[in-house]
């Protein structure tokens, strides 16, 4: 499903996607890469806006990007300077499009850590009730 070369890939693409975000705000870069089943690979960027909360996160960019492709995430990468996880919103986005989806996060100089979207969010809220 995801292979060392996937990650590389994924490495690169997020390192773009970074180098364009838009974050005049909080001056805080990060990109995101969504591998496809079929091996597509998708960019993200974090968007950010004058109304501070409208701000889109680099993962959820990049998963949206992928799904109107049509195409079937099984892992996102993300990468920024301090190297963090992606935020509870995001972990629910995620979560929705696949519970066994893959999550690498780091900053890119060192090992990239991971985890499944089920580890990340024991808990989602699923809708409608009894889902
Ligand atoms: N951000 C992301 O793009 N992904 C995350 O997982 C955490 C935060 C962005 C949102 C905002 O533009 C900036 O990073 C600082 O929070």
């Amino acid at each position: 499903m995801m292979d060392t070369d996937d990650v590389a890939r994924m490495a690169r693409v997020a390192e773009r996607a970074r180098a364009n975000a838009y974050a005049p705000y909080s001056g805080f870069k990060v990109g995101a890469a969504a591998l496809a089943a079929d091996g597509r690979i998708f960019a993200g960027a974090n968007v950010e806006n004058a109304s501070y909360g409208v701000t889109l996160c680099a993962e959820r960019a990049a998963v949206a990007a992928a799904v109107a492709e049509g195409a079937v995430v099984v892992a996102v990468l993300v990468l920024s300077e301090t190297g963090g996880s992606p935020c509870g919103t995001c972990r629910q986005f995620l979560y929705e499009l696949g519970a066994e989806m893959k999550v690498l996060w780091g900053d890119g100089r060192g090992e990239w850590r991971q985890a499944t979207t089920r580890e990340l969010l024991p808990s989602p809220f699923r809708f409608p009730p009894g889902k």
